[in-house]
């Protein structure tokens, strides 16, 4: 498969859906529905899934296990904290995949060094260098995350991420955990990665943000231009609290926008991504909101009379992508108060309506009061509305 070593434009994306994701509250997936969604992932052609964490539960280990044992071409990952006992569990998990992984990480942010571990930077750091070894006496690919990396010293990062890569890991992911970076300070945070690390070359480097400030795609993007390959991400940005970057909105971006981003690109087919985006909500119970970018109900829907009509004339005048090539089977402009004669007209012919335009100025008024009424005129509506007028025209 093409790779960022071989094609430094390749960005790979590991979805995370069943793993932060899953740590949405209240989105507890059965295996049988965890496995479901890793075959749709395999569809969007992801590069890594990661099926879960071993270590939290038999039943996560036993689900993480079957999607390993099922889902081919796609890199299989679990999640491990620096403990010896996680990682043997997601390695034992994970090794009857053709493309196993193993993701291990610990907090390395004097907040989480200090308050949750109670440790030195040097003993976090010695932790780590220990357990990637350990995994790496198991597993070829091993991913090290440092956890909080937006808040960690930048000094005391590099020298953590220069010490793992050190000691075997491949991927070297910088999570802004708790979303509180700002786009400019977390691409200046990987350029610093990138070109002052010395073995970085040896290694990937992985974003994974959040997104309490609304701003883990900005930051993803900012991190891959410079010179991040690997984004994390979730299905409708599903994930803790706020939830994680959507893989939708960083995968499209950089697809509609690919001159600006200088070529970088992704192996994702979008048109797996409404129906995966249906199974994901589906599943979890997790709505999509109406606005969400990419897959939300509302992202094609032109409203005002203005906007439908210039889509008429030319859809590009209001459309920066088209529904199709995201799977969204073709949605009829949605008609209301704000709506004008070119999308009546253009309804009640594929209604089988043909109209002359003494009748349209007719039924335009008979619509208008309707939709003054209701807020959305349907295609009954405008079945009604059409007899309507033929009453008129026969008294
Ligand atoms: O947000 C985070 O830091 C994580 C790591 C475990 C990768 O989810
Ligand atoms: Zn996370």
């Amino acid at each position: 498969m093409p790779h960022p070593a071989t094609d430094p434009n390749r960005v790979i994306i590991f979805d995370t859906t069943l793993r932060d994701g899953e740590q949405s509250a209240g989105a507890a997936l059965k295996s049988a529905e965890k496995l479901a969604i890793a075959h749709q992932l395999a569809k969007l052609n992801v590069d890594v899934i990661e099926a879960g964490f071993p270590a939290s539960s038999p039943e996560d280990f036993q689900s993480v296990r079957q999607i390993a044992a099922e889902i081919e071409g796609v890199t299989i990952c679990g999640l491990a904290r620096c403990m010896q006992s996680d990682i043997q569990a997601v390695w034992d998990a994970v090794k009857i995949a053709k493309r196993p992984r193993i993701h291990t990480f610990i907090g390395t942010s004097d907040i989480h060094i200090q308050a949750k571990f109670k440790k030195t930077r040097d003993e976090i750091l010695a932790i780590a260098v220990q357990h990637v070894q350990f995994a790496k006496s198991l597993c070829e690919d091993v991913e090290f995350s440092a956890e909080d990396a937006g808040r960690t010293d930048p000094e005391f990062l590099s020298a953590i991420i220069e010490a793992v890569i050190n000691a075997g890991a491949t991927t070297v992911n910088l999570p802004d955990t708790v979303g509180y970076t700002l786009p400019h300070e977390y691409g200046q945070l990987i350029y610093r990665v990138k070109h002052t690390v010395p073995n970085i070359d040896k290694a990937i480097i992985s974003v994974h943000c959040h997104n309490d400030l609304g701003l883990a795609t900005a930051n993803s993007l900012m991190a891959v231009v410079n010179g991040a390959r690997q984004i994390e991400c979730t299905i409708n940005g599903i994930g803790e609290r706020a939830g994680n970057t959507a893989m939708e909105e960083v995968v499209m971006a950089l697809k509609v926008r690919e001159q600006a981003f200088e070529g970088l690109h992704t192996r994702i087919n979008p048109s797996a991504f409404y129906e995966t985006s249906q199974m994901v909500s589906q599943l979890t119970s997790i709505p999509v909101q109406p606005n969400k970018a990419i897959v939300g109900r509302n992202a094609f829907a032109h409203e005002s009379g203005i906007h439908q009509d210039g889509f008429l004339k030319g859809r590009n005048t209001y459309e920066i992508m088209e529904p199709e090539m995201l799977g969204i089977p073709a949605v009829a402009l949605p008609l209301g108060p704000r709506s004008g004669r070119a999308a009546l007209r253009m309804r009640l012919n594929a209604l089988g309506f043909e109209l002359t335009t003494e009748e349209l100025a007719t039924i335009f008024g008979l619509f208008k009061a309707v939709a003054d009424e209701k807020k959305t005129v349907t295609d009954d509506d405008l079945v009604l509305i059409h007899q309507q007028l033929k009453a008129l025209a026969t008294v």
